[in-house]
């Protein structure tokens, strides 16, 4: 039996890696090519993944079963993988297709990769990055503006060198919008004091300023689900930025490794005809530097922070919504954690 402590150290390392079984996108799908493989690291796992002839990706362990090179250093050969080091040819199943350079070889026919499931939406690549390999996966949990086409927006995506988690606090801390990106295009407005707000939703939960509203980085709001989770919040637009909405941005994290993440980022407005193409030209003409520069401070800045900054930490109001987002991870790790446990052989002794 575990005792309360050995527990809550298997939860922190567990929120550390990042919650299993869920969706997590890894790429653009520009990133992944027909002609050339993509390796890409999820939860400290390598991956690799490529298209093959009718478009659809594959993604499986980036591992070569022979003696270990990564296959993403290989090529893709007629919608499979081949090693560069000795030539195997592996499939999206993660099973040996030909040892050309041994006749007979016995590993051919054998599935000796771990293979995952991947999904295309909106410009990403979403894998599934569960305990063990499986054919079922919850929904994967997509905002409606993806799928709505009065909505039309940009993906950009980067890695961060910090704990993913340091890029979800970050995300569910409205209040630093007015001081660490004070000098931006669209966040030098507003007031630099307010309380907060938080409002638990069905899926997730909501933080808002109470004393600003429409101004800045008022709120953000977490969506979470059992097969993954995203924030959305949004920026008011000035008139200089051209026609729409305000903007939302729709973002997912993704954890690489224990000091390595994977931010995305939607940029999305609401508009429709040729103030839609207008919005997109004026999108790539100017505004996505001033947005890279606004990111560009966030990553800055967390990756400049201590790994154990919290154990230092001293919590004021306006950390409520990363109060609240750490304990939904905790208790969603612990749940997993007991499921675990439940499942191993001799878990009923
Ligand atoms: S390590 Fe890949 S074929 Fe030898
Ligand atoms: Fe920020």
């Amino acid at each position: 039996m575990a005792t309360k402590a050995e527990m809550r150290d298997r939860i922190e390392a567990r929120i550390n890696e990042g919650l299993r079984d869920k969706w997590y996108p890894v790429a653009k799908s520009v990133e992944i090519r027909s002609d050339r493989p993509y390796g890409t690291e999820a939860q400290g796992e390598k991956l690799v993944l490529w298209r093959t002839a009718d478009g659809s990706i594959r993604c499986i362990e980036d591992f070569c079963p022979h003696r270990g090179a990564p296959l993403s250093f290989g090529e893709v050969h007629e919608g499979h993988i081949g090693c560069r080091y000795h030539g195997i040819i592996v499939d999206g199943t993660g099973t040996v297709q030909r040892v050309p350079a041994m006749p007979d070889c016995p590993m051919e026919g054998s599935k000796v990769l771990r293979a995952y499931q991947v999904q295309e939406v909106a410009d990403a690549v979403f894998v599934f990055l569960s305990q063990k390999e499986t054919d079922t996966a919850p929904d994967l949990p997509l905002p409606q503006e993806l799928s709505n086409p009065n909505w039309t927006g940009f993906l950009c995506s980067a890695v961060w060198d910090v704990n993913y988690r340091y890029a979800l606090d970050n995300l569910a801390d409205p209040m630093h919008g007015c001081f660490l990106h004070a000098e931006s295009f669209t966040l030098a407005f507003g007031s630099k004091q307010d309380i907060l707000d938080l409002d638990r939703k069905e899926a997730g939960f909501k933080v808002s300023r109470v004393g600003q509203v429409g101004e800045n980085f008022d709120w953000v709001q977490f969506h979470i689900e059992e097969g993954g989770m995203f924030c959305f919040l949004d920026i008011p637009y000035p008139p200089a930025a051209g026609p729409g909405g305000h903007m939302r941005i729709l973002g997912y994290v993704t954890p690489m490794g224990p000091r390595r993440c994977k931010v995305f980022f939607w940029r999305m407005r609401e508009v429709s005809g040729t103030a839609r193409e207008s919005w997109r030209f004026l999108y790539r003409a100017r505004l996505e530097e001033r947005h890279w520069n606004v990111l560009e401070q966030d990553r800055v800045m967390l990756e400049g922070m201590p790994d154990d900054a919290r154990t230092r930490e001293r919590l004021y109001q306006h950390d409520i919504g990363v109060a609240h987002l750490r304990r939904m991870l905790t208790r969603a790790a612990r749940s997993q954690l007991e499921a675990e446990d439940g499942q191993k052989p001799n878990a009923a002794e």
